[in-house]
């Protein structure tokens, strides 16, 4: 076993892991964080997507103690206690989800795209959301949503 620390969403957490232990893992079961989900857990499906350090990662392809240290953001911290994010709000608007299994992910790699992109076309947001798959949507509404939202940031900008 492995005593790690991660911060996640701004709170500081001290955990014992077993060295194969996911990060999803750790998240989900340790840490109670369970927006992240688990698709597939081999890299392919997206929906285990939160941002470590800033960038988005696939927390189901790295295991938590290569985390340690590590500042964690997952879905739960998007919203403004009860206000939701720009990404979030447009999602909603945008019917941008079905089931919304793939959303969490989806919504951690979209506000990280956007965090750069300035202006993005609908074709640099779809390659931005290639490694998230979704399955109900036809991933329309979920392009829609995003260039909304950066829309939506270019105004208040
Ligand atoms: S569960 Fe991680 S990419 Fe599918
Ligand atoms: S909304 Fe169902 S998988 Fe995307």
């Amino acid at each position: 076993m492995r005593e790690i620390t991660l911060t996640v969403n701004g709170q500081r957490h001290e955990l014992t892991v077993e060295p194969r232990t996911l990060l999803v893992t750790a998240l989900r079961e340790e840490l109670d964080y369970r927006g992240a989900n688990v698709g597939c857990e081999t890299g392919r499906c997206g929906a285990c997507t939160v941002r470590q350090d800033g960038d988005a990662i696939k927390s189901c392809t790295r295991f938590a103690v290569q985390a340690d240290g590590a500042t964690i953001e997952t879905v739960e911290g998007l919203a403004d206690d009860d206000e939701l994010a720009p990404i979030q709000e447009q999602f909603q608007e945008n019917h941008g989800l079905q089931c919304g299994y793939c959303t969490p992910g989806m919504l951690m790699t979209a506000d990280t795209f956007l965090r750069d992109a300035d202006d993005p076309s609908r074709e640099e947001i779809r390659d931005a959301i290639e490694g998230n798959l979704c399955r109900c949507t036809g991933y329309h509404n979920i392009v829609d949503a995003i260039e909304a939202t950066a829309d939506q940031l270019g105004e208040t900008e």
